[in-house]
């Protein structure tokens, strides 16, 4: 067959005796997405060339004008210059076909000893491990803007909740540093997932190995890997690190949500317990009147395409038999998706919900009417030898009393109360402040807002302590 029945372009037309499908071209090509992997691609193929260079497969002169014609190609990528081609399907072979191109021969010895198999598990795996220290240290950036506002809000009293009902009063502070805890599990979950992904898959080519003498310690060292792989069958079809990383991202996500979901609620006027800077919101086209939190929102709501790649990326994998196979090109789209949503979520939250502004008074009377100081006046009965249970029911009395009248315990005279229970006395309005019911709850965890300060403290010194640059 003559070569003008084949498509040019292509490098792996020998065996070949008609040209690919026009449809299918396009159909099988990645070029248009996983080009955005051409620094790591780049950067393995120089450390790769010098590696063969080391163990006398390629010359010097050969290496010379590898690092140089990459070189080179990275400078053209980046000025927008290069011409990619949908005919040479993918990041490694539009590169590996220009430096070709440019430099000769020397551009054809580059694929000795590797296959794309090994090359492009290499590359995701780098720019994760980069996507990873940008990520941590936007948490980071958020975390400390969360405990900047607790501390300034520790003595603001808002109603708790549970069932979204009110349930007792809580701290302001405390309640952002709850949010704070749950960005602590997620950078170990990101930080546990670039320590298991650090492990180099180059030298295991196409599923077997190479005949060819190679020194992986060298990549390793190179690359910044922390080892080379162990199992070259392994090495090229795991995507662990994938599944892992949209799983920590998933996660995270689910939290950034939920405090989504909350500020939506404290940011309407029916609450009216926090008033979000005007930067961050949006109005109606319709109605004057409206300022919507649409940023809570799209966090919200950018959660379930995060949520929606971990399942395609666990559906992606389950099905396939060792080693490589084509289907792995159907990681990078989920995957990075999922690193621009959590970037862009982060940095959402990081510059707006530090400046959250608080509506105390909105708060107090939101609490004042939830009878959130209920449990107070129940544990300072049993403190006088009631038992809890009788408590319970004699405070429950109380509450629908106040709810027949439209009163709060502490608006009650002490000769109400006392009909409830004469064991009550005139002490007991201590208990029924809020201040008073924060204050009470002084031990490791609890709201009280010397202990919100000392959890501030304690987080300070975690934050000063979490090492904002990984290796890249
Ligand atoms: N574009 C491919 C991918 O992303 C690269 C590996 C292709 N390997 C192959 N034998 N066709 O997975």
């Amino acid at each position: 067959m003559s070569d003008d029945t084949k498509t040019s372009q292509q490098l792996w037309t020998g065996r070949f005796t008609e040209a690919t499908d026009r449809f299918v071209e396009a159909f099988t090509a990645s070029e248009h997405f996983d080009r955005r992997l051409y620094r790591q691609d780049i950067r393995g193929s120089i450390a790769h060339a010098r590696m063969l260079t080391a163990c006398g497969v390629l010359t010097e002169a050969e290496r010379d004008a590898i690092v140089r014609g990459l070189g080179e190609i990275q400078a053209e990528i980046e000025q927008g210059a290069f011409e990619w081609s949908p005919a040479l399907e993918d990041v490694h072979m539009n590169i590996e076909k220009r430096l070709t191109d440019r430099i000769g021969d020397a551009g054809k010895k580059l694929h000795t000893g590797r296959s794309r198999n090994d090359q492009v598990a290499t590359d995701i795996r780098l720019y994760l491990r980069e996507a990873i220290v940008e990520i941590r240290a936007e948490l980071l950036r958020f975390q400390q803007g969360l405990v900047d506002l607790a501390d300034r809000e520790a003595d603001t009293i808002m109603p708790g909740f549970t069932h979204l009902q009110v349930a007792q009063p809580v701290s302001f502070g405390h309640h952002m540093l709850a949010w704070y805890e749950m960005l602590v599990r997620d950078q170990g979950r990101f930080e546990d997932c670039a320590a298991r992904l650090n492990v180099m898959p180059l030298g295991s080519a196409a599923l077997a190995g190479t005949s060819f003498p190679i020194d992986r310690a060298m990549t390793c060292a190179e690359l910044g890997f922390d080892r080379p792989s162990d199992n070259s069958l392994d090495a090229v079809s795991d995507r662990d690190f994938a599944m892992e990383f949209a799983a920590a991202s998933s996660i995270l996500l689910t939290h950034l949500s939920r405090m989504a979901e909350e500020m939506i609620l404290w940011a309407s006027p029916m609450f009216d317990f926090i008033d979000l800077p005007d930067r961050f919101c949006t109005g109606s086209s319709i109605m004057p009147q409206k300022k919507n939190p649409d940023v809570a929102e799209i966090v919200r709501g950018k959660t379930a395409r995060v949520h929606g790649h971990l399942v395609g990326l666990l559906t992606l994998m389950k099905g396939q038999p060792l080693a490589y196979n084509r289907d792995n090109q159907e990681d990078k789209e989920p995957l990075f998706d999922t690193v621009d949503t959590v970037r862009d979520c982060l940095r959402a939250f990081a510059d707006m919900v530090p400046a959250i502004h608080t509506r105390p008074e909105s708060m107090k009377a939101a609490a004042r009417k939830g009878f959130a100081t209920a449990t107070d006046l129940a544990d300072y009965l049993v403190r006088k030898g009631v038992p809890f249970r009788d408590a319970h029911a004699i405070v429950g009395a109380a509450v629908r009393h106040g709810v027949e009248t439209g009163r709060d315990l502490a608006d009650m005279e002490l000769e109400t109360l006392r009909g409830f229970s004469n064991t009550i006395e005139a002490d007991v309005f201590e208990v029924l402040t809020l201040e008073g019911s924060l204050a009470a709850r002084d031990h490791h965890g609890g709201t009280a807002p010397n202990q919100v300060r000392q959890q501030v403290q304690k987080a300070r010194k975690r934050l000063a302590e979490t090492p904002a640059e990984g290796r890249s």
